[in-house]
């Protein structure tokens, strides 16, 4: 046992766990107290716990004792983070930071959540010109406080505590929280045409499996960075015309450029995340992230012909 540690009880390959889900009323936080669901999972909700409260995250992390710790919690509005980088650094940052320097007094591993907005730019390209996704190996360059602050939350992490898993993740669309998703439904409903940007391309992924995907991480043993996204990449308006099309919405959707609109933060434009290292190792690739938005339109009622769920 190391000295300084209460115990050494990392979680290993298909070990029962007892986790503790900070976020956890959040749209990743809820499916992921579902996906731990066999375990002994508890979820604190923000009110709950603030991970930006140091003492609070310790006696938090200490009183449960838990083999996990899954840290969903964020300050997810990217605009807003740019106009506050003093709370979005005690949130991003400074929160898995607490939660790992705890992890480390109760000997347990952490899981912490990312983003693709830690990079931004042009993509990177293969040999041959083609454009590939971010890897874990290319260096970090966020564009916005939100990026920033997230980067500085996964280098604290990866500085405190070894038995991390850093989940990389982009466009995350859940049943319990607003969305791209929901927000594209709604406006369908009020106006007569969207207009959504068509140079912006990523990889949408369902949170029910980023839940699953992080379970299997997290009882692998495999630590250290990882990129966990849908698989295949879309534009957003292309995200949108799917959206709009299973819901069965007549609406026109009409492409713009990202230069068009005026938003505080700027968004990556490629926001694609490798999935090699992840599929080298063995981890089981998510499904297509149309699989995962049929999966969600049905969960939320709003699938036209629920016969495209099993179609896709
Ligand atoms: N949404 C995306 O497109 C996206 C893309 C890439 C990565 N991610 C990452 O994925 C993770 C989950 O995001 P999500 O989409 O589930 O976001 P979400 O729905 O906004 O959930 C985040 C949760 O964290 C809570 N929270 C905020 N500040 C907190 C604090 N100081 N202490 C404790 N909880 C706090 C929020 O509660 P309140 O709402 O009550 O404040 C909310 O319940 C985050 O790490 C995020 O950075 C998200």
């Amino acid at each position: 046992m190391d000295v300084g540690r209460g115990r050494d009880r990392h979680v290993g390959r298909g070990a029962p766990v007892r986790v503790l889900v900070t976020g956890a009323g959040g749209q990743l936080g809820c499916d992921l107290l579902d996906a731990f669901a066999d375990d002994e999972v508890t979820g604190r909700t923000h009110a709950e716990l603030d991970v930006a409260d140091e003492a609070a995250v310790v006696d938090a992390v200490t009183g449960l004792a838990p083999d996990l710790v899954v840290n969903a919690a964020a300050w997810t509005d990217v605009d807003g983070c740019e106009g506050d980088p003093l709370r979005a650094h005690a949130v991003n940052a400074l929160g898995p930071w607490w939660l790992a320097r705890a992890c480390r007094l109760v000997g347990a591993t952490l899981v912490t959540v990312s983003t693709e907005h830690v990079f931004s730019g042009p993509p990177p390209h293969e040999s041959d010109g083609t454009p590939r996704g971010w890897t874990e190996f290319d260096p970090v360059a966020p564009a916005n406080v939100y990026g920033r602050t997230k980067a500085a939350g996964e280098e604290l992490v990866r500085r405190t505590l070894p038995e991390h898993h850093i989940v990389r993740t982009s466009w995350v669309t859940g049943a319990r929280g607003r969305n791209f998703v929901t927000a594209i439904l709604g406006a369908a409903r009020t106006r007569d045409h969207l207009e959504v940007v068509d140079d912006e391309v990523g990889a949408p992924t369902s949170t029910r499996d980023l839940s699953v995907a992080i379970r299997e991480l997290a009882v692998s043993g495999r630590f250290g960075t990882w990129h966990r996204t849908g698989a295949g990449t879309v534009s957003r308006l292309e995200q949108a015309r799917a959206i709009v099309a299973l819901a069965g919405l007549d609406v026109e959707v009409r492409p713009i450029s990202a230069a068009e609109l005026t938003r505080p933060a700027a968004r990556p434009s490629w926001s694609v995340l490798d999935a090699t290292h992840a599929t080298a190792a063995g981890l089981t690739p998510l499904p297509h992230w149309r699989d995962g938005l049929v999966r969600l339109l049905e969960e939320l009622g709003e699938l036209a012909d629920p016969a495209s769920s099993s179609a896709s």
